[in-house]
């Protein structure tokens, strides 16, 4: 390096380069090390910035997107009680959708492109949401398992190394908790009520419970992204640690219920002093994040419409802006 470093002519500008870049990236990773959160301001590797634009607005899409399938209940909630919390905590999702496109927007990118790599077809979104909510009781298990498994990922996610996306995980972390429980209170209140109730939250349970284990990710095996973003710290846990923690968690509260878990392998490790279970599908859970599950089509159709349906507001804000400007101005 030294003896190239004495060549005179561009080499020797591009080496002295580099090696003020690989000075930047260790003063960069040791702030990691230390647990210096990174704020908007610093320089980062443009690899950190990449990867932490696209999760953080695949989180927002994922938010955004998550409304549709609880939408399609807010007019047969069983009680006004019901379609007020329901009507809330949609609400809660969509101000989750808005932090992490403000948190993402910090790192120099347009809130309208991202949105338009959503309604393009470009940008993922968590493939829970492209299963449809077919009875009262996937309410019920969107908040117990959809939002448990939410919290699993957000909880560590408060720790990421990325300053804004740390701080917004807060909040919504405290909002998701009241997620849950409203999403267990409906599956207690059926797993209580008649033999038909009991009957429809025990198929809801059959069907959400694989789709609500791939929400974590590719397993580890799989995963191209996992070494370097917990070397990062944007991830604190492989994907099949944050599942295994959500399988110990939650296979209890459903004995509780009297629930039966849909795995004939699932059973208590004595050893491990976890629980053992089976192989996710993973079939399926490609075919859904490469666009066709149920209900990927209708998604991306109904944010496509809302959007459109939005465009007088979005423009009715602009010109009111505008105007306010200009009489400020005059
Ligand atoms: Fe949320
Ligand atoms: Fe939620």
């Amino acid at each position: 390096m030294y003896s190239q470093g004495l060549d005179i002519g561009a080499d020797a500008g591009r080496a002295a380069a580099s090696a003020e870049e690989l000075a930047r990236e260790e003063a960069f990773q040791r702030k990691i090390d230390q647990e210096i959160k990174i704020e908007p301001q610093d320089w980062m590797p443009e690899a950190y910035r990449r990867t932490l634009i696209r999760q953080i607005s695949q989180h927002a899409h994922s938010e955004v997107v998550g409304m549709l399938p609880e939408g399609n209940w807010v007019t047969r909630a069983p009680s006004l009680r019901r379609k007020a919390i329901l009507l809330a905590k949609i609400q809660d999702e969509a101000g989750h959708g808005l932090y992490l496109y403000a948190a993402c927007e910090t790192l120099g990118v347009d809130r309208a492109e991202l949105i338009d790599q959503l309604l393009s077809g470009k940008a993922k979104y968590s493939s829970i949401f492209n299963y449809p909510t077919l009875t009262w009781a996937d309410i019920g298990m969107i908040g117990w398992l959809v939002d448990g498994a939410a919290i699993m990922n957000q909880v560590a996610l408060q720790r990421c190394s990325y300053g804004p996306y740390a701080r917004a995980m807060v909040r919504i972390c405290k909002e998701e908790s009241f997620h849950q429980r409203q999403g267990y209170e409906i599956v207690m209140t059926l797993a209580r009520g008649t033999r038909e109730q009991r009957r429809m939250v025990q198929d809801a349970l059959n069907r959400w419970w694989w789709p609500a284990l791939m929400m974590f990710g590719p397993p580890d095996r799989d995963s191209v992204h996992t070494a370097q973003s917990m070397k990062w710290k944007i991830k604190r846990f492989t994907n099949d640690d944050l599942r295994q923690k959500f399988v110990d968690v939650t296979v209890p509260q459903a004995h509780y219920l009297g629930l039966e878990i849909p795995d004939p392998e699932l059973r208590w490790n004595p050893e491990r002093g976890h629980y053992d279970f089976g192989e996710v599908p993973w079939d399926e859970f490609w075919r859904v994040i490469r666009g066709d599950g149920p209900c990927n089509r209708q998604r991306l159709e109904q944010r496509r419409r809302a959007f459109a349906e939005g465009a007088w507001v979005r423009e009715a804000a602009l010109a009111h802006a505008a105007k306010r400007r200009a009489r400020r101005a005059a």
